[in-house]
């Protein structure tokens, strides 16, 4: 795990949630997502202990509603995710599109978002992301949060 820069103190707000789009619980993107909210009121929601099918996917057990409703609940949003395969992790990318696709437009309306990116070598994965978060956050009309780490 690689981080670039120590942790300022960064203020999140209130009722903050971060995701955790890792297949791991307790891995590396917990970890740094855990030291980044440190002194922060937050609640963690690991993707994958979700089922959340593709754009277009429909089974009844899918659970992306359940994720909704918990985004809803937050004024703040933390993103979380490992690089696989130099970009976001699937998990995040999935959760993106239904959010684009399958919610009410004011759904996430007004509420900040952030994201954070950790992997053996992240460099080439970090602008990238933040860029697409930043143009998420534009469309959704939310406030982006450019994460310092
Ligand atoms: C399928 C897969 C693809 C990966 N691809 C990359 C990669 O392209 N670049 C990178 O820096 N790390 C890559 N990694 C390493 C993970 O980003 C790294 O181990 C990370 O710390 C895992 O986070 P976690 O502990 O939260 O699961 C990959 C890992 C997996 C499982």
């Amino acid at each position: 795990m690689k981080i670039l820069k120590k942790v300022n103190n960064q203020g999140f707000g209130n009722n903050v949630l971060f995701i955790n789009a890792s297949e791991n619980v307790t891995g590396n993107t917990s970890k740094l997502g855990n030291k980044l909210l440190k002194g922060n009121k937050y609640r963690q929601l690991n993707l994958v202990d979700y089922k959340i099918y593709q754009i277009g996917q429909k089974f009844s057990d899918d659970q992306f509603n359940d994720v909704l409703g918990v985004i809803e609940q937050s004024e703040t949003v933390i993103l979380g995710t490992p690089v696989y395969w130099h970009t976001m992790s699937g998990y995040l990318k999935t959760l993106l599109e239904r959010l684009s696709q399958d919610s009410d437009k004011d759904a996430l309306h007004d509420k900040s978002i952030g994201v954070f990116v950790q992997g053996s070598s992240p460099s080439d994965t970090i602008e990238p992301t933040n860029s697409i978060i930043k143009t998420f956050a534009r469309v959704a009309g939310m406030k982006y949060i450019e994460m310092r780490y």
